[in-house]
């Protein structure tokens, strides 16, 4: 039998949901010849099993192509009781920075990036305004010196990337997640000598009943906050933009009522997210819909099919702003459930805003866009834009 889904393919980066539908309907729990990994498709199966973390455990990694390493040292990675214990301690440090304290430098970074916009009138979204505004605002947060920004996007991307003939990652990609890890190293270390009012400061910081992280547990949480909030931040405030870019009804009732911005990234959460599949290894067999998976094997969660479940939503495929998509898994579910959620949302939100206020219209100059190759994530390579 031909692949179903095949997760290296280009059309799957650019467009995966006719394959999801495919699978839904006639291979809930598919097993992928060519990846050597189970798919689950169904909202109702990959709700239950992202809460079931025993059964699916996330400690051999939770990227399809996982980065050596990675496994069992971050949040994303581990199991209770040594997940509860990173997400605690993470937590801690994350709840130290007021939310609100992110408003001000998104809106200085969004005007800033908007004026050099207005003065190019074609402008590539994603290169002038979404990396602009994530990787500003996260090096900011974390206290990191300035990099060039798109240096440091490339990077990330890179480390997320699978390369469609190895099918898996090439020395390209390793050397960028070792780029990005020993830049952070660097910066870890420094801040233990001289701490600052920062959110690595606050990691080396927090504490709980006398424990802390340890250096590498600070580096690797730093790495995912800069991969999660360059990665799925970035991408998905420009899956964002694209989204009101297709469909011009929905952006014209938001720039005439901007209160609605809200249910509106919570319908591009469901209906076109960044953050697509990510993996889980069985710790016993489980049977689904007559197919025995064995322990050990590693299984998909494709999150992005879930949230088209017509089982679950309506009508799935229409873009509904005012659809209100409760319990869609945008943000995944259960113990992994995205630590980094709130934030995301006030800052696409504040950037999203403040975008529509000043250029309300605007429309692409390539029909034909390319999208990152990824296993896991789904984003565009660009999105060039012309005002009006
Ligand atoms: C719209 C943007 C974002 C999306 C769509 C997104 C999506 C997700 C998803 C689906 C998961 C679950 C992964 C799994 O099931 O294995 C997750 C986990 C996580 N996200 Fe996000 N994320 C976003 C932004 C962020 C940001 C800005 C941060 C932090 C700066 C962040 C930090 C994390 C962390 C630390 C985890 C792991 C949590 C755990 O395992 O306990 N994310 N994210």
């Amino acid at each position: 039998m031909s692949e179903v889904f095949d997760l290296y393919s280009p059309l799957i980066d650019a467009d995966p949901f006719p394959y999801y539908a495919q699978l839904r309907d006639h291979h809930p729990c598919y097993w992928s010849p060519k990846a050597q990994i189970w798919i689950l498709s169904r909202y109702e199966d990959i709700s239950r099993a992202a809460q079931d973390w025993e059964t699916y455990s996330s400690s051999q990694g939770n990227l399809i192509d996982e980065i050596p390493g990675r496994a069992g040292a971050t949040l994303g990675t581990t199991d209770p009781p040594r997940h509860d214990r990173l997400r605690g301690l993470s937590q801690a440090a994350f709840m130290r920075r007021n939310l609100d304290s992110t408003i001000a430098p998104v809106l200085e970074i969004a005007d800033r990036s908007i004026d050099a916009i207005l003065q190019m009138r074609r402008f590539d979204f994603v290169e002038h305004y979404s990396s602009q505004i994530t990787v500003g605002l996260l090096f900011r947060t974390l206290g990191l010196p300035m990099r060039d920004h798109n240096e440091i996007r490339r990077k990330v991307i890179l480390a997320v990337s699978t390369d469609k003939e190895t099918k898996g990652r090439t020395q390209e990609h390793l050397d960028a997640f070792a780029y990005i890890s020993e830049f952070l190293t660097e910066e870890v270390t420094k801040r233990r000598a001289e701490p600052r009012d920062d959110l690595i400061t606050h990691l080396a910081e927090a504490e709980i009943d006398g424990d802390r992280l340890s250096e590498r547990e600070i580096v690797m949480t730093t790495a995912t906050f800069v991969m999660a909030g360059v990665e799925s931040l970035s991408s998905f405030m420009s899956i964002f933009a694209l989204n009101l870019h297709d469909h011009a009804d929905a952006r014209r009732r938001l720039v005439a009522d901007l209160s609605l911005i809200p249910s509106a990234i919570e319908e591009s959460l469901r209906y076109n997210t960044s953050a697509q599949r990510f993996k889980r290894t069985l710790m016993k067999d489980v049977t689904l819909h007559g197919q025995t998976m064995k322990a050990g094997d590693k299984v998909i969660l494709a999150y992005g099919s879930a949230n088209r479940d017509e089982r679950k939503f309506p009508n799935p495929d229409v873009y509904d702003i005012n659809r209100k998509p409760q319990g869609h898994l945008g943000f995944g579910a259960g113990k992994h459930f995205c630590l980094g959620s709130q934030m995301a949302r006030l800052v696409t939100e504040i950037a999203s805003k403040r975008f529509l206020e000043k250029i309300p219209d605007f429309h692409l100059t390539s029909s034909d866009l390319k999208w990152n190759s990824s296993s896991n994530f789904r984003s565009p390579v660009e999105l060039p834009f012309e005002i009006g």
